[in-house]
């Protein structure tokens, strides 16, 4: 294997000439996928890859045909639309088929077929219609680190019935170099393949190796899924132009926004491939969502438009620079939009769905996350002055643990809005009922009302002026055939902003 550097200095040597010919063997071996669903649209998902952990999948560099079947049922004998779609090496031979003129509230069954293979069936199903007022179960979840366990929470999400959509927050890969098992930490349960994520190829490679998983995909073919991207599918703490290695005691090598610019834009680029989302929010995917008048739903880009956390990053006691009231979390641009599809808004429950601790959380210390919404307190402020008076939850993850809280713009001050952060499907390995130092957080936080320290997912119902949270577990990762249990339950109901027990 040749270092590091050779690689990077010398690509065509080692990722090779264009190979003339796709390889042979199994070609659907990333699964499918359906995404964006709207009440008349959907996005349907695969990608191409005979070799999946090699740069170009296996699949050289010329195009490829695929057919594909929307049907009823699912031996396909109802076919509802068919046609045929080109993968260009380009998108790394990935299909993001946008259909529209649909009708609302319909399950559907797709697959694909190439080079005489057809792909596994895909169950989805559109939005109910506008005028739709039951209930809408959804699911939300995140942090799936390959190396931390395996995904048997996804198979359990898979089988959750009458599911209107899954909310994949982010962090749907990681992108460090892989451990060995026995490395300190975490335990390793499976390792990475190659070094730090860098460039395309290295990202690429990454998303397929997630996306081979069977648990996975048994998720993606299960239910239509919203995601969005963290950091980690591109730098752990990266923050808008700006990369986590900024010169300081902590990351003594300074990466310039120019250096930064091409690994964020591989980064992204290789989520958008390997997701079901539209082509307009392959760069910045704020985007907006209505299941009937139950609620709609606001995705937000905490990433990509923010300003650099304050103070140094990571748990401070805030300084000056935390309290500058021109702080971006979300960008002039995405707050404008917020603000706009707020005061429009005719759903019952408005609910943010986003990436970071919005609560106020103090830690020990009086230490505060500079990565979070307490290290951008002008910006949260704004964001809750938009909410105020609104029927609001928001859908969290990024800590790898389970919690539930008031959204307030003071510590203890009046709730605005329900708080339901997602623990990790995976990440930071086999749980226990309670982090160490958790106890000491609640007390410290007492609006902070549920924690959990199991990996899973969150089971969501909006149903009148009731909705509900139900912290989906499994007690381990670190091997298959975890069975599901239920951590805790918390609700939040209409004209009573915060979370009250269920
Ligand atoms: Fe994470």
């Amino acid at each position: 294997m040749l270092p590091r550097r050779f690689v990077l200095a010398l690509p065509a040597l080692v990722l090779g000439t264009p190979r003339s010919a796709p390889a042979s063997g199994p070609i659907f071996t990333l699964g499918v996928a359906s995404g964006e669903p709207r009440p008349d649209s959907l996005v349907l998902w695969t990608r191409l890859a005979p070799l999946p952990l090699e740069p170009d999948g296996g699949m050289g560099a010329a195009p490829a045909e695929l057919g594909w079947e929307l049907a009823e049922d699912e031996g396909f004998q109802r076919i509802h639309r068919s046609g045929r779609v080109t993968a260009t090496a380009d998108e790394a031979h990935s299909v993001h088929l946008e259909l529209d003129g649909l009708p609302p509230g319909r399950s559907f069954f797709f697959r694909f077929h190439a080079r005489g293979e057809a792909s596994p069936v895909g169950r989805t199903r559109t939005a109910p219609a506008p005028e739709h007022d039951g209930p809408v179960r959804f699911l939300a979840g995140g942090c799936q680190n390959w190396e931390h366990g395996v995904f048997t929470a996804w198979a359990h999400a898979a089988r959750e019935p009458d599911i209107a959509f899954v909310f994949h927050y982010g962090d749907s890969i990681y992108e460090r170099a892989g451990r060995l098992p026995g490395a300190s930490g975490v335990p390793v349960v499976r390792s990475h393949q190659g070094g730090d994520c860098l460039t395309l190829a290295d990202y690429r490679i990454r998303h397929a190796q997630y996306r081979t998983d069977p648990d996975l995909q048994s998720l993606h073919a299960a239910h239509p899924v919203i995601a969005s991207y963290d950091d980690h599918e591109v730098e752990n703490n990266w923050a808008g132009d700006h990369s986590q290695q900024d010169g300081s005691r902590r990351f003594p090598r300074l990466v310039t926004p120019e250096e930064f610019a091409p690994r964020r834009a591989a980064g992204q680029q290789a989520w958008w491939e390997h997701m079901p989302v539209a082509r307009a929010a392959r760069d910045g995917a704020y985007r907006r969502f209505r299941f009937g008048r139950t609620l709609a739903l606001h995705v937000l880009d905490t990433r990509r438009f923010r300003d650099d956390q304050p103070c140094g990053d990571g748990g401070q006691t805030p300084c000056p620079a935390a309290f500058n009231p021109q702080a971006q979390m979300l960008g002039a641009a995405q707050e404008a939009w917020l603000r706009e599809g707020l005061s429009h808004a005719n759903a019952r429950w408005q609910v943010l769905a986003q990436q970071i601790f919005l609560s106020q959380r103090i830690l020990a210390g009086d230490r505060r996350s500079m990565d979070s919404w307490d290290g951008y307190p002008a910006a949260r402020e704004r964001l809750l002055a938009m909410l105020r008076g609104r029927d609001c939850a928001v859908l969290t993850g990024d800590v790898h643990r389970a919690w539930a809280g008031d959204v307030a713009a003071e510590p203890g001050g009046a709730p605005v809005a329900a708080e339901f952060v997602a623990t990790s499907i995976t990440s930071e390995g086999d749980g226990s009922d309670m982090q160490r130092g958790a106890a000491e957080i609640l007390s410290r936080n007492p609006w902070l009302r549920f924690h959990s320290n199991h990996r899973g997912y969150t089971r969501h119902e909006a149903c009148g002026d009731v909705l509900e949270a139900r912290f989906m577990a499994v007690p381990f990762v670190s091997r298959p055939g975890a069975p599901l249990l239920e951590a805790g339950r918390r609700v939040a109901l209409a004209g009573r902003p915060g979370v009250v027990p269920g």
